[in-house]
């Protein structure tokens, strides 16, 4: 990609990016400008990938074709404000902020202009996030192509309407604590069956890992037809299955997540 991509702001998600986008070669690091207030994060991936560092927000605009803005949401007003003199309608903008809307960022600047929104999650720390982006109507198609890409690079990554925005964080934002929740669980029920917890912790995310691998290997194959590969008649996992869902389990997963998605929808109901 030739474009010039600048992070403002370069913590855990703004930093998991830069190293997603450049390990992959997506981007050079020449191409990647970087600003945030605590200068040692910048200097940091300076030393670690030779990006550039901005010594200010109007240096970092300037220098910058997309703009991605790893803030946290309390920030962004202020973030905006500064930014909003030097930005030129070409640009492109790209907002991780949990609960931000586009509305809110085209209301903040006084303009509209192209627009992302994404809402990645915590696995992109370690490359393998799982991103939803949704767009206003200034962004182009290769502008689009273009953002997929970048947040690509630190997993999976695609469009959706704005309006999905509160689903997809009730699910994919908010998921690894689900997932490690029943991770946490597992293990438990490990422990009381007399399995060492270290032992049944790593039963538990070898079983996962396996599991998670057969699904990607096998996806032709519907969750239930591998489940039923598991499940021989009148045996150990018919047996807990039943347990499981005589207590619901299906319908309190379900519960939660629309209790989260309703969550993020009077969260931002409140800006
Ligand atoms: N972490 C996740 O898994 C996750 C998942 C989904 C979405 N997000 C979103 O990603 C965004 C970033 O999260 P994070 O965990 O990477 O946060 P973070 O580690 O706190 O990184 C943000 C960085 O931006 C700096 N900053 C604050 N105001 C600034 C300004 N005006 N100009 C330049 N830099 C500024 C912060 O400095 P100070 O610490 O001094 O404020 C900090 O170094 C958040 O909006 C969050 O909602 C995160």
């Amino acid at each position: 990609m030739d474009d010039r991509i600048g992070f403002v702001g370069t913590g855990n998600m703004g930093s998991a990016l830069i190293r997603g986008v450049i390990e992959s070669k997506t981007v050079q690091a020449s191409h990647i400008n970087g600003f945030d207030v605590i200068e040692s994060q910048v200097d940091k991936l300076v030393g670690e990938f030779g990006i550039n560092k901005c010594l200010s927000l109007k240096e970092l605009v300037e220098k910058s074709d997309v703009i991605i803005i790893a803030v946290k949401p309390q920030n962004m007003a202020e973030v905006l404000d500064a930014m909003r003199s030097s930005l030129r309608p070409e640009q492109l903008i790209i907002s991780i902020a949990a609960g931000i809307s586009i509305d809110f960022i085209e209301k903040q600047l006084g303009f509209s202009m192209p627009i992302i929104r994404v809402m990645p999650n915590t696995p992109a720390l370690v490359l393998q996030g799982a991103s939803a982006l949704a767009k206003n109507a200034l962004v182009s198609e290769e502008q689009m192509k273009k953002a997929i890409k970048l947040f690509g690079a630190v997993g999976f990554a695609c469009e959706v309407d704005e309006k999905l925005m509160d689903a997809v964080t009730g699910l994919s934002g908010s998921g690894p604590a689900y997932v490690l929740l029943f991770l946490e669980a597992l293990t438990d029920a490990g422990v009381l069956a007399g399995l060492p917890r270290n032992l049944a912790r790593d039963l538990v995310v070898q079983t996962a890992i396996g599991t998670l691998e057969m699904v990607t290997q096998k996806d032709n194959l519907h969750f239930a037809q591998l489940k039923d590969m598991v499940t021989s008649p009148g045996g150990t996992t018919i047996h807990a299955l039943e347990i499981m869902e005589k207590k619901g389990l299906r319908g309190i997963i379900m519960e939660a997540i629309k209790r989260a998605s309703d969550r993020s929808r009077e969260l931002q109901m409140k800006d």
